[in-house]
């Protein structure tokens, strides 16, 4: 990563402060996030023995893996690992309905990890009314009590924890049961996270809480981004899913806005909007999520994010943080384990708990006692 001087920083000392994370970090965000290989681990079990239970089916025409927020983040990931080698299309779905394509032939994955999401359990229905295969992914609530009425089978996950620090219960069995009946290549299939895992336990031990500011990068990126509106750029492919999880994980765990785009489609318009951003970006910061494969593989993107960075110069801050391993298993998750780790070191310079969700709670709450 580049960093550069923050004048925006407060005193960075809190990063470093055993005592004061302790006390911002209530419900234990980063013992979760810490915790997160372990998480995986756990979560390969929970879902190979799911898979060998599942009834025999026929292979889907199409797959919709249907869920929001933290939730929905397991699908893009699936569809990313998948993007190369599934032979039939997998669309990750937000909304109360699912797409008019679904019927008998379609696998619908409900993934809500507390099982009480409205939008989710009106897809459901949707995927029951329309005669889906359908598998549901979650720690309980009113979508697993439909699921285990109607005979669906229901992968139970661990309850107790946010939904967005249980990723790795979210995407290992979606990408499962993806995985059970779509070609995965090797190094993005189940087969893959052995190796990925132990990358992530080593990311762990370098980005944790016992590893100073001056040793961390995941530290240094959230005092770079401290008072500042980060933009993420995904330079391609799941680079552009990351750009949205960073920005989610900016915005639920440090409670601070944040914006997302991916490339090539931000070269065909949102590069203009560099134009007038001379006085605009002063408190913005643009951090390029990217991959070392890159250099190599795709060296058109490469040349499109040197233009880029031209074409920001000085406006803004800017950033680059790189993808770790070899298997597309092991760069995904890596990339979105730094922006974890980031997001919470950045909750606790802006002085706020990083578990504590009180507007979703205020609109799912709100949303609950409206009729109809
Ligand atoms: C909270 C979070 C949210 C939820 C979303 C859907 O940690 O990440 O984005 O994931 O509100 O709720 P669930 O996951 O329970 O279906």
């Amino acid at each position: 990563m580049s960093l550069h001087a923050n004048p925006l920083a407060p005193t960075p000392g809190v990063l470093d402060d055993l005592e004061a994370i302790r006390i911002l970090d209530r419900s234990g965000m980063l013992d979760l996030t810490e915790a997160f290989p372990q998480q995986c681990r756990d979560a390969a079990a929970i879902a190979s023995s799911f898979v060998s239970q599942l009834p025999p089916a026929a292979k889907p025409t199409q797959v919709v893996i249907t869920g929001l927020g933290g939730s929905a983040i397991g699908g893009d990931l699936t569809a990313s690992l998948a993007a190369a080698s599934a032979d039939v299309p997998i669309v990750v779905n937000r909304d109360y309905d699912l797409p008019g394509f679904v019927g008998p032939q379609t696998l619908v994955i409900a993934s809500s990890y507390s099982g009480n999401t409205e939008e989710t359990l009106s897809a459901y229905r949707h995927a029951r009314e329309a005669g889906c295969r359908i598998v549901c992914v979650t720690s309980g609530g009113e979508l697993a009590r439909m699921a285990e009425a109607d005979g669906a089978p229901v992968c139970r996950i661990p309850r107790g924890r946010p939904p967005r620090a249980s990723t790795g219960y979210l995407l290992i069995p979606t990408l499962a049961v993806v995985a059970s009946c779509v070609a995965l290549d090797a190094d993005s299939g189940p087969e893959a996270l052995g190796a990925a895992i132990e990358l992530l336990t080593d990311c762990s031990r370098r980005w944790g809480r016992h590893v100073p500011l001056a040793d961390n990068p995941a530290k240094q990126i959230a005092l770079a981004l401290h008072g500042r509106i980060p933009i993420f750029y995904g330079t391609q492919g799941y680079r552009g899913v990351l750009a949205v999880r960073w920005k989610g994980q900016f915005n639920e765990n440090a409670k601070s806005h944040a914006f997302a785009n991916v490339l090539p489609e931000q070269n065909h318009n949102e590069i203009l909007g560099w134009d007038q951003a001379r006085t605009q970006a002063q408190n913005w910061s643009v951090v390029f999520l990217r991959d070392p494969l890159e250099l190599t593989a795709t060296p058109r993107i490469a040349k499109r994010v040197e233009v880029l960075r031209t074409v920001i110069g000085n406006k803004a801050d800017q950033h680059e943080v790189w993808a770790e391993g070899t298997t597309l298993m092991q760069r995904l998750l890596s990339l979105m384990y730094l922006g974890d780790f980031a997001s919470v070191y950045a909750a606790f310079l802006n002085g706020v708990d990083p578990t504590a969700i009180a507007g979703i709670d205020l609109l799912k709450s709100e949303l609950a006692r409206m009729e109809g």
